[in-house]
């Protein structure tokens, strides 16, 4: 039986390493750029965690979790997301005593039992932020700018769609409002929204089942039923997204999978992977720092891209990354020269050039196969007799020109020589 990795788990092959490293170089630098600071998070925590934050009547929490006992009998549970890890360190940590407004990123593997197809894995990565002290809406329209920004420097294109969730105000008024809507249409609905009415009403709005849309063409809008702070901080969201010349969309049926929203929610959507349609999304979770125990009154908010949606989109954009090429590729014949051409080669790594040589010492010709293969700008070249003449050939893989190098002192010396000419 052939060992396989588990299905919705991906290897990242060599091929794809180098899109998957310009993702965080970017992500970092710009993240630093916004006034973020990483912090990283174990993979597991005590189950309670997430049930807490995500909420219960979740999908995540109900059906995803890959959730076990430990050895000692506590139920523990590897991460779905970033935020309610990040949170639980900042209150373990009392991170607010170091600074009002704390500005946390962390990049990693999340864990999510769903059934795998493009773009949705099991296991995934997430570059996820946390902005946790500060309710001002310049906030949410600065945190939207940087992830557009993010997206914008991949050289990716995609929507972004934001929303109002309202705060415990306003959202029993627009919960009330919206089952009386539904109550009319009750014998239409699917299972899941007749479930739903009872144990999270909001998610009737993201019903993917054509028939309950149908029946919820009309339905009370959340934007519309908003408390006059929620409206006012909507409103200057909106009025800063356009400052900064963001375009975006409301959509008032985006609810989000995770129930600690309040107020503004987003996701950046795009139409290029088929059902996964959003490459990052976040929202404000105002409640959540005193609902898992830490100090009142703060606030919070973030988002999250998913770095194998990012990485496919790249890769369809630019078809891959190619390799970088050789600097110097050693041919060398015979057991001495193999040995000096081994120390070469770690002086020429050492001083910065990326080298390579043949570790079978096969024939001249398939060496020079191999450097062409390699795409080496130069193939420095010596056997018994240019050891004996004490001199060997560096060859221009491009214009195929050749000199010849002095093979006086040791194989650092030779290496010095190579530099000089390969500048
Ligand atoms: P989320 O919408 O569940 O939010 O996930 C954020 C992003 O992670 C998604 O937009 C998607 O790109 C990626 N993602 C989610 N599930 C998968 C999967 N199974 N396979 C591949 N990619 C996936 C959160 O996780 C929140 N913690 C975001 C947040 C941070 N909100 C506030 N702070």
């Amino acid at each position: 039986m052939s060992l396989k990795a588990l299905k919705g788990f991906k290897d990242i092959l060599p091929s794809d390493v180098a899109t998957w490293q310009r993702i965080e170089a970017t992500a970092r630098e710009i993240f630093h750029r916004y006034g973020f600071t990483e912090i990283r998070v174990p993979i597991l925590e005590k189950t309670g965690l997430f049930v807490r934050s995500i909420g219960e009547a979740t999908d995540i929490v109900e059906k995803e979790m890959y959730t076990f006992e430990d050895r000692n009998g506590s139920s523990i549970t590897m991460r779905p997301e970033g935020t309610a890890s990040v949170l639980r360190a900042f209150i373990e940590h009392n991170l607010h005593l170091l600074q009002p407004i704390q500005r946390l990123y962390t990049i990693g593997p999340m864990f999510r039992h769903e059934r795998p197809q493009k773009g949705r894995l099991r296991q995934f990565h997430q570059m996820s932020v946390e902005v946790l002290g500060a309710d001002q809406p310049m906030v949410d329209s600065e945190l939207m700018a940087m992830a557009w920004q993010l997206l914008t420097e991949l050289g990716l294109k995609v929507s972004l769609e934001i929303n109002s969730l309202g705060c415990p105000e306003c959202r029993p008024a627009y919960n009330k409002a919206l089952l009386d809507f539904v109550c009319e249409r009750s014998d239409q609905l699917c299972e899941d929204c007749q479930r739903r009415r009872q144990t999270n009403p909001l998610r009737i709005l993201d019903c993917k089942n054509e028939e309950c849309r149908e029946q919820y063409k009309g339905v009370p809008e959340l934007p519309d039923h908003l408390c006059a702070a929620c409206e006012d901080h909507f409103a200057e969201v909106k009025r800063l997204l356009a400052l900064l010349e963001i375009p975006f969309k409301v959509n008032a049926f985006m609810v989000r999978g995770l129930d600690y929203y309040t107020r503004t929610t987003f996701e950046l959507i795009t139409t290029d992977l088929g059902a996964q349609s959003a490459v990052g999304a976040g929202g404000r979770y105002d409640g959540l720092v005193a609902q898992l125990g830490g100090p009142k009154n703060m606030p919070g908010i973030g988002f999250a891209v998913g770095m194998e949606r990012l990485a496919l989109l790249i890769q369809q954009n630019e078809m891959g990354e190619e390799p970088t090429p050789l600097d110097l590729f050693i041919a060398a014949l015979g057991d001495e020269a193999r040995d000096l051409a081994f120390k070469l080669m770690q002086a020429c790594r050492k001083s910065g050039l990326k080298t390579a040589m043949d570790p079978a010492g096969r024939s001249l010709k398939n060496q020079m196969k191999q450097a062409g293969k390699s795409q080496a700008r130069y193939t420095f070249i010596f056997g018994e007799d240019e050891l004996a003449n004490n001199k060997a050939i560096l060859r221009n893989m491009v214009n195929k020109e050749q000199q010849e190098i002095p093979l006086s002192g040791t194989p650092d010396a030779w290496c010095d020589n190579i530099s000089e000419k390969l500048k």
